[in-house]
């Protein structure tokens, strides 16, 4: 291949940053014809030389200072794979500022101060692309970015976090219960030592937010998604959503919403949230098992459309590293740019009260005349339409299902409230979202 070579700094050489390496040594005489130039591997940056890794690497070529790596003038690409906000965001910086294009896999940087990124970027007149930040292999940012950008996404359900999907899973299919599946997730290694991340929503918030921002065209950050774990679901909220043939799963919703304007006229606003939501079986996304992932898109034009695969996992994750590096590179070769960052709707985030949404509440209560029609009485109360009752006599007491029609959040959880403190009420023993059905 003719041309001087293209070359490439990798910051960080752990899980993904190892299979990036690999994957540019092994796939050298494809990448230059694909690219037009042959790319070569100028350095990875570390933080200890002699630690273990999972690939050889030639001599020479690590180092421990990145930040005269990423400065250096022989460099053109940088891949950041170490993650985390610092020093990964002064690094990213600098290459742009230095000329470089960037490709990183960082949810938490992009999802905290992606604005930031975007416009040194576009000051550089330099590429900066993400495509491993959500959703490990699963090409769904560039369908948001690219493929869909004539049409008009009105929503976006994505199973984006492994560790959470294999622990509901396990507790759907084997009746475990949650400490019993994350130890589980734990000792095949998808959940961490420390798994907050993973099981309190940290980690898929984050990829809330870039997607939401990709597909409404706005700036949406992790302190802008509403954010709950799934620590709190019970065996008795699988039981219950297995009763009504629904299955559990920790969701990523983002969804544009018209709400009423300062001015009184109709806007457009975006909610953005993730928690655990009982959906269909029927619906695609409960066909989604163990750590897999999966992004259900809903656009105007195409209708519906899922994306599905590995979202995590060294090999996965450097797949996605490598498309963008491909594109950038062609890019670098063709003297051209990628589309930079879309956020001319400036749209509103809605608080998650809100926001609409249909709820699942179980209830003990006592088995005498009056109950059910008080316990209607308190969802009427807060304005909100029951969609189905289903009642199960037991002993001297019965367990009422109800589901409601779509409501804000601060009703049904108001509602929530007031049973929870009714003489009649004995226990409010399941309350979960129920999403992916009609309102
Ligand atoms: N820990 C994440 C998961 C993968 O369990 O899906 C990296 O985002």
């Amino acid at each position: 291949m003719d041309g001087q070579p293209l070359k490439v700094a990798v910051l960080g050489c752990g899980v993904v940053g190892s299979q990036v390496v690999r994957l540019l040594d092994e796939q050298a005489g494809d990448l230059a014809a694909r690219v037009g130039r042959p790319v070569q591997l100028a350095g990875v940056a570390v933080r200890r030389i002699d630690a273990p890794r999972d690939v050889l690497l030639p001599e020479g070529l690590l180092t421990t200072d990145a930040a005269a790596l990423v400065a250096r003038d022989d460099v053109d690409l940088v891949v950041e794979v170490i993650g985390g906000i610092e020093p990964a965001r002064t690094l990213i910086l600098s290459a742009l500022e230095h000329g470089k294009s960037v490709v990183t896999a960082n949810k938490a940087l992009l999802a905290e101060d992606g604005p930031t990124l975007f416009e040194a970027a576009e000051k550089a007149g330099r590429d900066l692309y993400y495509e491993a930040a959500v959703a490990g292999a699963i090409p769904i940012l560039r369908p948001l970015r690219e493929s869909l950008a004539g049409d008009r996404v009105t929503r976006v359900l994505g199973i984006v976090n492994g560790t959470t999907n294999f622990i509901l899973d396990k507790m759907d299919t084997q009746g475990s219960g949650f400490t019993e599946a994350l130890e589980e997730a734990q000792d095949l290694g998808y959940a961490e030592a420390d798994p907050t991340a993973d099981v309190e929503g940290f980690d898929a918030a984050a990829k809330a937010a870039i997607l939401a921002s990709l597909a409404f065209h706005t700036r949406v950050t992790a302190s802008d998604v509403h954010r709950e774990g799934i620590s709190e679901v019970s065996a008795a909220d699988i039981a219950s959503a297995k009763d009504m043939g629904c299955v559990v799963k920790l969701l990523a919703i983002c969804e544009l919403r018209t709400t009423e304007g300062t001015d009184g006229g109709a806007e457009e606003a975006v909610a953005v949230r993730v928690h655990p939501a009982m959906i269909p079986r029927s619906h695609p996304l409960a066909s989604v098992r163990e750590a897999y992932n999966a992004v259900f898109v809903e656009s105007e034009a195409a209708g519906q459309l899922m994306f599905y695969g590995p979202g995590a996992g060294g090999a996965p994750t450097a797949s996605a590293v490598m498309g963008d590096l491909v594109t950038v590179a062609r890019n670098l070769v063709s003297g051209t740019r990628g589309a930079g960052e879309s956020a001319y709707t400036d749209r509103a985030v809605l608080p998650m009260g809100e926001t609409r949404t249909r709820y699942h509440v179980a209830i003990d209560v006592d088995d005498r005349a009056g109950v059910l029609a008080a316990v209607a009485l308190a969802f009427a109360e807060h304005g909100v339409s029951i969609q189905t009752v289903r009642q199960e006599g037991r002993d001297d007491d019965a367990q009422l299902v109800v589901v409601s029609h779509g409501a804000t959040d601060a009703q049904l959880s108001a509602t929530v409230e007031h049973l929870r403190g009714m003489d009649t009420v004995r226990d409010v023993t399941s309350v979960m979202r129920v999403e992916g059905a009609d309102e």
